[in-house]
């Protein structure tokens, strides 16, 4: 039985190392939900990150943490559902990969079995270097994530910029190669100086995709509901709102009530 060709060309882990090689520079968003995704897929963005930000803007807790495994799996296979091209990443929660790297295989094989996903992503550097290296065994492909570590948001205290100073940039260099060694397809940097966010980019073979790391790394990624101006509440100098959604929304809300409340919707067209 032959499965018939689909006439669009789907972004593979390969497409995107080759695109750094072009210099062509690498679009991703994040997504939860399948309606979101098909969207989001069709405006030609290169990657979906299933992002634990789910935890955020989906759940409404103050931090990535306490996402599950399951409930990372039920967003990524509503996402799959909706995608025909784009690379789809889907993060390992907090709790699903730290304490050894056995859990952490058994985490990103289930999200590859159950949700249909593209590849994983994991935060962190030499700390979960064997993680990494067990997945990448398993034939899963992985997206590291340096710089600000949203699920070790406890250790640090605060959200602000990180590897401002020597010490922290060494080590950030130092993870990053380390990371591309193990075999890595690309790396998310978050919130570095742009400097030096560039300087690991031109070192390194695999993608950057940055989110608050400048201009010189090889992709950009925000959170789709921060970008589409849905969360208001959240102001970071590196977001740029395409739209204000939340405006939109509550304008488009409010007349329905207006509407419904004088009994203007529905009219005579809108029924049966
Ligand atoms: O979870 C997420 O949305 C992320 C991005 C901020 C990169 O990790």
């Amino acid at each position: 039985m032959s499965v018939a060709k689909k006439e669009y060309k789907r972004i593979t882990t390969k497409t995107l190392v080759d695109m750094k090689k072009r210099g062509e520079k690498i679009s991703m968003l994040t997504a939860y939900d399948y309606t979101m995704a098909k969207i989001v897929d069709g405006a030609g963005i290169d990657v979906i990150l299933v992002g634990d930000s789910a935890s955020n803007v989906m759940a409404g807790h103050e931090t990535t943490l306490p996402i599950t495994l399951d409930q990372m799996i039920y967003h990524a296979a509503s996402v799959i559902r909706g995608v025909e091209r784009s690379l789809v990443v889907v993060d390992i929660p907090f709790g699903s990969y730290q304490s050894d790297p056995k859990e952490a295989l058994r985490s990103a094989i289930r999200i590859m079995k159950e949700s249909g996903g593209h590849a994983v992503k994991v935060e962190g550097g030499k700390e979960i270097k064997e993680s990494v290296k067990r997945i990448l065994n398993a034939g899963i492909p992985v997206m590291g994530h340096l710089g600000l570590t949203p699920q070790s948001i406890y250790k640090f205290g605060t959200y602000t910029v990180r590897a401002k100073h020597e010490e922290e940039a060494d080590k950030l260099k130092e993870d990053a190669l380390l990371l591309e060694k193990a075999g890595c397809f690309a790396i998310v940097l978050e919130k570095v100086p742009a400097k030096l966010a560039e300087e690991v980019a031109k070192s390194l073979t695999i993608p950057i995709i940055g989110i608050g790391a400048g201009g010189g790394v090889d992709g950009q990624v925000l959170v789709t509901h921060d970008m589409l101006g849905m969360t208001h509440e959240f102001n970071p100098r590196f977001l740029r709102r395409y739209l204000d959604m939340y405006a939109e929304m509550t304008n488009a809300f409010k007349a329905y009530s207006i509407d419904v409340k004088k009994g203007d919707f529905p009219n005579d067209d809108e029924q049966y």
